[in-house]
C-alpha cells in the first residue's frame, strides 16, 4: 500500500486494493445468466426506445397534477461543461452559502489558506466535503443539517506532510472536520448565509457521544474497554447520504466506515509466521476475521492514520470498535443538546441514504442501499405504527429488515432477514447484515446509492452508480455477480437507475414490480447496451448517477459522481452534474454543471420551495473563491423571478 498515494483513491478503489476479490471462477453460472440476459435486455432496451409508452404503462398511479401535461421542464437545459465553476440555466442564479472552514461561531478563527485553520477551532467551522443534507423549518427558523463525508488530508494538514498526520492533534483536526453540521441559515440582502452563533448551530464529529439503541445495543460485539455497556459510541463517521423522519429528525448514514480503521500489529501471511516455540515469535499478528473482511476491515486504513494516534481505531487492540460504525444515526436538529442515536435495527453496512415513508397501515418503512460492488438493497418495516405526536421510540429499531431479490421477469420480492431465514440471531443480523443478506440469496447490485420515493406514484427509485466487477468478480462475501435483471451490463461503467412499485401501492408489501428508469451510456461511442437506454441522447450524457431526490412535483433530480475526463467512453459528458427527469415520459435534461473535479451531491429545499440547496463536494482548482485551496461548499439556487424550484 505504500507505493501509491492513497489520497488519490476513491473509497471503493481502496477497498479493492485492500481486499482483492478472486476472479470469478463459476463460469458456467455466468454464461447461463448471460444467455438469459440477452432475452431480458431486449425488454429493457425496448423500454428505452419507447420510453414514453412503456414508462406510462409501468406507472400505475395517476401522475402528479404538475406532470399531467407530460414532460415539461421550467428551464432551458444547459450543455455539458468542462470548466472550473458552476452553471445553471438562464433565469436561475446560484450563490455559495457555506464553504469548508467558514465559522459557525464568532469565536472560530477565519479560514486559513495554508491548511484550513487551527486544530483548536476545527469543530467550530463548517466541515469539509459536504454530502447528504436536509432542511427543516422550525418555529420560524430555517435549519439545515449537512453531512461532511470525508477529509482531504492534503489540504487540511501542513503541505510539507503530504497528507500524513504527524501527531494526535492532526488526527483530531481531521476528526473534527467530518461528521455533521446542523446550522441555522437566513436570507438577507446578499442571499442565504449562516446565522453565526445561532443556538441551533452544532457540529457532530468523530468524537461526539452517541447513544446506541435497538436489537444490537449492548451486545458483546459492541462492547469495548472504554464502553463496557456497548451503548455509548464516540462519533459518527463517513457520513454520506441522508434521510428525514416523519417526526422531523435528521438521519445521517455511515458509509465507508471501514476506511478509518487499521492495525498496528500487522497481519502476516500464515506461511511467514515463525514456527511456534522459536525465539523469533513476537506479537501474534492481527488478522481480519471473516466478518471483518466482509466489511473491509483490515490492516491498513485509507490514510487517516487514526489508528496510530487514537487507540480505539486500532483494530488489533480494540477489535470491536468497527462494529460500532456502519449505522444510521438520528439527530434532532431542533435540540442542540439532544444526544444523537445509532439505530442498530436498520442494519450495519455501507449505508448510502435512508429514505423513510409510511406503509398503508402507518408502519414506518426505510429503504437503504449498501454502496459497494455487488452488495444489496434493503428495507426495514417497523412493528409499530407512526402517529403524529405519539412517542416514536422503537420505530426505527423494532421491526424486520429485508433484502431485495430482483427477478429477471421484472418482479421482485423482499426477503426477510430473520433467525429462521438466516440461521443468525437478531443482534447478529443487525451487526453482520451483509452476511444475513447473502444467506437468503438477495440480488447483488451495481453499488446502490441513493433511494428516493416518488410522492405521487408510490414508486421508488435507486441509483446503481456503476460496477466494473459485474460479471467479473464476486462481492466481498464471495457471492457471484453475474449480470442480472436490474444490473444487465458486464463491467458496468455508466450506471443505471432502477425503480420499483410495491404491490398494492403499499411499501410494506413483500412483492414488487420493477423496471429501469434509465441506463446511462454513450450513444456517440457505442451502438450496443453501452449506448444507454433511449432516453439518453447527445444532449444529456452523464455517467454514475448517485445523489437523487424527487421533488414536490414528482420531478426526479439526478446528481452524478463519475468520471469527468470528457474523453473516450466519457466523451461529451463533461464535469459532474445534476439533471432533471420526468418520471412519466422518461425525458432527462441537464440542469447544473459543477466545477471540474467535483462530485455534485446533496439536495434539499427551503421551506418555501423557492431555494434549492446543492452540495459541491471535492471540487478541483481553488473553487469557489480562488483562495488557493479547493473548498467543498453548499450552494443555493433560486429563480430570478422568485418562482418555485421544486
Ligand atoms: Fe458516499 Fe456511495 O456515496
Ligand atoms: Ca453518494
Ligand atoms: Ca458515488
Amino acid at each position: 500500500m505504500s507505493d501509491f498515494d492513497k489520497t488519490e483513491l476513491s473509497a471503493d478503489e481502496w477497498d479493492e486494493l485492500t481486499f482483492p476479490r478472486p476472479a470469478e471462477n463459476d463460469f458456467d453460472r455466468v454464461v447461463e445468466r448471460a444467455i438469459s440476459r440477452r432475452g431480458f435486455l431486449g425488454g429493457v432496451l425496448t423500454f428505452g426506445s419507447g420510453a414514453a409508452a412503456m414508462g406510462a404503462g409501468l406507472i400505475s398511479a395517476a401522475p402528479a397534477p404538475a406532470l399531467a401535461g407530460g414532460a415539461r421542464f421550467p428551464f432551458t437545459p444547459i450543455p455539458a461543461r468542462t470548466d472550473g465553476t458552476v452553471h445553471v440555466p438562464e433565469g436561475y442564479s446560484w450563490q455559495v452559502v457555506a464553504r469548508w472552514g467558514d465559522p459557525l461561531f464568532s469565536d472560530a478563527d477565519l479560514y486559513d489558506v495554508t491548511d484550513g485553520g487551527p486544530v483548536a477551532k476545527s469543530d467550530r467551522v463548517f466541515g469539509e466535503n459536504t454530502d447528504g443534507m436536509e432542511s427543516f423549518s422550525y418555529r420560524g427558523h430555517q435549519l439545515i443539517a449537512v453531512n461532511h463525508e470525508f477529509a482531504n488530508r492534503k489540504v487540511n494538514l501542513p503541505a510539507a506532510q503530504g497528507g500524513t498526520p504527524a501527531d494526535a492533534g492532526d488526527v483530531r483536526k481531521l476528526q473534527n472536520l467530518q461528521g455533521v453540521t446542523v446550522m441555522e441559515i437566513a436570507q438577507g440582502l446578499t442571499g442565504w448565509a449562516v446565522v453565526k452563533d445561532s443556538p441551533f448551530n452544532r457540529r457532530i464529529h468523530h468524537n461526539t457521544p452517541i447513544r446506541v439503541v435497538g436489537p444490537a445495543a449492548g451486545h458483546p460485539l459492541l462492547r469495548t474497554e472504554a464502553d463496557p455497556t456497548g451503548t455509548l459510541v464516540l462519533g459518527t463517521i463517513n457520513n454520506c447520504g441522508s434521510g428525514r423522519t416523519p417526526w422531523g429528525t435528521y438521519l445521517t448514514c455511515e458509509e465507508n466506515f471501514n476506511s478509518y480503521f487499521g492495525m498496528t500489529v500487522p497481519a502476516e501471511p500464515a506461511a511467514e509466521k515463525p514456527a511456534e516455540g522459536t525465539a523469533a515469535v513476537a506479537a501474534e499478528p492481527a488478522r481480519p476475521t471473516p466478518e471483518q473482511a466482509r466489511y473491509g476491515i483490515g490492516p491498513e486504513d485509507w490514510g487517516y492514520d487514526y489508528y496510530k494516534w487514537d487507540a480505539r481505531f486500532d483494530v488489533s487492540t480494540t477489535p470491536n470498535e468497527p462494529n460500532r460504525f456502519g449505522w444510521v444515526v438520528e439527530i434532532d436538529p431542533a435540540d442542540p443538546n439532544a444526544i444523537p442515536v445509532k439505530h442498530t435495527g436498520l442494519g450495519r453496512f455501507k449505508h448510502e441514504n435512508a429514505e423513510v415513508t409510511l406503509a398503508a397501515d402507518g408502519r414506518v418503512v426505510v429503504y437503504m442501499g449498501d454502496d459497494e460492488r455487488g452488495e444489496f438493497l434493503y428495507k426495514f418495516v417497523s412493528n409499530g405504527i407512526y402517529a403524529p405526536g405519539a412517542p416514536t421510540g422503537g420505530l426505527l429499531d423494532d421491526g424486520t429488515l429485508y433484502a431485495a431479490r430482483f427477478n429477471d421477469d421484472q418482479t421482485g420480492e423482499w426477503l426477510p432477514l430473520t433467525p429462521g431465514t438466516t440461521g443468525m440471531d437478531l443482534p447478529g443480523i443487525c451487526i453482520h447484515t451483509r452476511i444475513a443478506a447473502s444467506a437468503v440469496g438477495a440480488t447483488t447490485m451495481d453499488r446502490p446509492e441513493w433511494v428516493s420515493i416518488n410522492p405521487f406514484a408510490g414508486e421508488v427509485y435507486c441509483s446503481l452508480t456503476n460496477n466494473k466487477n459485474r460479471g467479473v468478480k464476486p462481492n466481498a462475501g464471495g457471492d457471484a455477480t453475474p449480470v442480472n435483471g436490474p444490473n444487465p451490463r458486464e463491467t458496468n461503467r455508466y450506471g443505471q437507475i432502477v425503480r420499483w412499485r410495491p404491490r398494492g401501492g403499499d411499501h410494506a408489501a413483500e412483492r414488487f414490480d420493477w423496471d429501469l428508469y434509465v441506463m446511462a451510456g454513450n450513444p456517440t461511442v457505442y451502438q450496443d447496451s453501452y449506448a444507454g437506454s433511449a432516453n439518453i441522447n447527445a444532449g444529456n450524457l452523464f455517467n454514475s448517477p448517485d445523489g437523487m431526490a424527487l421533488d414536490s412535483s414528482g420531478m426526479v433530480w439526478i446528481q452524478t459522481d463519475g468520471k469527468d475526463s470528457n474523453a473516450g467512453d466519457f466523451a461529451g459528458m463533461g464535469n459532474n452534474q445534476m439533471l432533471a427527469g420526468d418520471p412519466v415520459s422518461g425525458e432527462i435534461v441537464r440542469f447544473l454543471t459543477g466545477p471540474k473535479g467535483c462530485e455534485v451531491t446533496g439536495l434539499t429545499w427551503s421551506g418555501d420551495r423557492r431555494t434549492m440547496f446543492v452540495g459541491i463536494q471535492h471540487p478541483g482548482g481553488s473553487w469557489p473563491d480562488g483562495s488557493g485551496l479547493p473548498r467543498s461548499s453548499l450552494i443555493a439556487i433560486r429563480r430570478r423571478d422568485n418562482g418555485l424550484v421544486g
